[in-house]
Formats: structure tokens, C-alpha cells, sequence
């Protein structure tokens, strides 16, 4: 097999689509440094002293990891100096993080969740990161929340990684979705998974089951369609998976199909679900989009939405088109 590397990969796609300037390049590549520098935190463990509580608060009220706030530095340390950033902003961040004064400033927004699945890494179960890249607004100035503000369909670029058995990073920056599989021994990101593609068609989904005493009525009818199986209205059996990391789950879907969804539900109706628009549910859509898949907040597009705060929360629901449709057009009945 030719061995493709992440640089030639995105030097290749530049000549084709025009579509990566060097400045977006270099900071694909810095990303990508720094998960690996994750990976490798990950990979160590208890060796590393990395697992367990920091005992802090993030700005949602969740009690931090000690390895969501070191990926969140070493995220932010990656970044700073290249010049080819505005502003980054993260989960583990109220505000955002304007490059400090000693760097040169680029025209680039980062966004990103740091450490995905949070509940899974003391436990050894696929964790990972997602990351957001948006254009600084004509004339910004000294960057603000509001320059980030921007609906998802305005991205450049988007990807995560996820640290499983296999450390993987998939990427897209609006022509296709490619995947790179950590090579650990020479610490180069070699292209393994070309222009992915998500089947239509599924017999499988992802939802926290927990809930369902709290879910809207199409959220309910959906479920139990699937549920009722073979002699039920939909004529076929359906499987269920859950990992709690959805980067694991959307990489599942991304690979064999699917459908995921965290919707919004009765508990507390002013919260539009749990994830977060703009470094969860954004960047995955545009990927899941970029396969040939579907993703909206179950009445509208995801990558459509006007985003009205950095932390803002929406439902999702993406994977599989013809189930995305279908779980969408039960809540305008
Ligand atoms: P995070 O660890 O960044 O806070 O995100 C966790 C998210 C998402 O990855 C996952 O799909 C979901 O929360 C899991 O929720 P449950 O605890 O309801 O299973
Ligand atoms: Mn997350
Ligand atoms: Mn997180």
C-alpha cells in the first residue's frame, strides 16, 4: 500500500478543490499534532496519573476530568503560536481564548470539544476530540463571542479523533470525508479511509434508553417503531448500540451506518437536549453531511441553525439519511 501522509493528503486536496490555503493547512496539521499528544496522554493511563477528577466545575455545571482540562491545554498550547488563529474556544472555557498579544494573528476560529466522552475514560472505552474551524468575520478587529456565532454551514473544516484500539482522526473541509490512521510507531497520520461514505440504509441506532420516560411523543413513536421489529410497522429488526462518546458512535455510523440521537426531552423543556451546537453538534454534522448522511435538531437542518451563545445546547439527530428524514418528518405530524 502507498503510504498517503496527512501533509500530502492536504497538499494534494489544495490542487484539486483549491479548497485548503497553506494557513488552514498548518492548522489541520497542528490539530492533528496535538491529538496525537492527547493519544498519547490517553494511552498512559494510570501510568500517566491522567485518570479521575480534577475537581473543578465547567461552565455547564460538569465536574471536569483531569484529562479533559490537560487536552483542553494542550489544544490551546498547540495553537497559539502559529498564527494562523483569531480566537479558540472550547467546552471546558466560558469565554473564548484570544490569541495572546506576543503571536501574530491569523483569520481562523478554532472550536473545540477536548476530551469527548468524558464518563468513558476512567474506564477504557474510545474517547475523543472534535474540532470546529470557522473564518474570523471581514474586519473583525479584536476578536469576540459573537465573531464565532456563526451557522454551521459556514464551517471550513471540522473533524475528531478518536482514541480507541486504533487512534483515528477524520476530516473534511467541504470535499468529502477522509479518515488517518494513527501510525504509533512513527507518529505520522497515514490516510486509510478515502472518501467515506454512509449507507442509506440501516438496521442500527444510538440512543441513551434511559430517557425514554422523559422523550416527546415522535421521539417515542420512532423508538417503538424500531422496537416492534419484523412484525412491526417498519418490517425489520433493528439493533441498539450506545458507547457514551459520540465520536464512537458517529465513527460506527460513519463506517457500517446508523442513526444517533440526543434529543431533547421533558425533563427540563427550556434545555434543547444535551450536546452542544458549536464544537459537538456542528462539526459532526458537517462531516455526517459530507458521507451522504443527514443531521438536524429534528424540525431543521443542524448546519442552518443561528446560533445564539458559544454553549448553546440542541437536539441531534444524524446518521443514516432515510432515518434522519424519517425521525425529522415525525415531529411536524
Ligand atoms: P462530554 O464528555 O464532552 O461532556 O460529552 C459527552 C456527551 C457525548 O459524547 C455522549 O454522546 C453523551 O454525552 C453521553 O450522554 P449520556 O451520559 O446521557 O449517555
Ligand atoms: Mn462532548
Ligand atoms: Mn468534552
Amino acid at each position: 500500500m502507498k503510504r498517503i501522509s496527512l501533509t500530502q493528503h492536504l497538499v494534494e486536496e489544495q490542487r484539486l478543490h483549491n479548497s485548503i490555503p497553506a494557513e488552514l493547512r498548518l492548522l489541520i496539521e497542528v490539530v492533528a499534532r496535538a491529538c496525537k499528544t492527547i493519544s498519547h496522554a490517553v494511552g498512559k493511563g494510570a501510568l500517566g496519573e491522567v485518570l479521575g477528577s480534577a475537581e473543578s466545575e465547567n461552565v455547564q455545571g460538569e465536574v471536569q476530568k483531569k484529562l479533559d482540562i490537560l487536552s483542553n491545554e494542550m489544544l490551546l498550547e498547540a495553537n497559539e503560536w502559529g498564527g494562523h488563529l483569531a480566537a479558540m474556544a472550547s467546552e471546558e472555557m466560558e469565554t473564548i481564548h484570544p490569541i495572546p498579544n506576543r503571536y501574530p494573528k491569523g483569520e481562523y476560529l478554532l472550536l473545540f470539544d477536548p476530551l469527548d466522552g468524558s464518563s468513558n475514560i476512567d474506564v477504557n472505552v474510545s474517547i475523543g476530540t472534535i474540532f470546529s474551524v470557522l473564518k474570523a468575520p471581514e474586519g473583525m478587529g479584536e476578536p469576540t463571542e459573537e465573531a464565532f456565532l456563526q451557522p454551521g454551514a459556514k464551517q471550513v473544516a471540522a473533524g475528531y479523533a478518536v482514541y480507541g484500539p486504533q487512534t483515528v482522526l477524520v476530516l473534511t473541509t467541504g470535499a468529502g470525508v477522509n479518515c488517518f490512521t494513527l501510525d504509533r510507531e512513527m507518529g505520522s497520520w497515514v490516510l486509510t479511509h478515502r472518501d467515506m461514505k454512509i449507507p442509506a440504509e440501516t438496521k442500527e441506532f444510538a440512543i441513551n434508553a434511559s430517557n425514554s420516560r422523559h422523550w416527546h411523543p415522535p421521539v417515542k413513536r420512532y423508538i417503538d417503531e424500531m422496537l416492534a421489529g419484523e412484525t412491526g410497522p417498519r418490517g425489520k429488526n433493528f439493533n441498539m448500540r450506545w458507547i457514551a462518546s459520540m465520536v464512537a458512535d458517529v465513527h460506527r455510523i460513519l463506517n457500517r451506518g446508523g442513526v444517533f440521537m440526543y434529543p431533547a426531552d421533558a425533563r427540563e423543556p427550556e434545555k434543547p437536549g444535551k450536546l452542544r451546537l458549536m464544537y459537538e453538534a456542528n462539526p459532526m454534522a458537517f462531516i455526517v453531511e459530507q458521507a451522504g448522511g443527514a443531521a438536524t435538531n429534528g424540525r431543521q437542518r443542524i448546519l442552518d441553525i443561528q446560533p445564539k451563545k458559544l454553549h448553546e445546547r440542541v437536539a441531534v439527530f444524524l446518521g443514516s439519511r432515510s432515518e434522519v428524514e424519517r425521525v425529522t418528518s415525525y415531529h411536524f405530524e
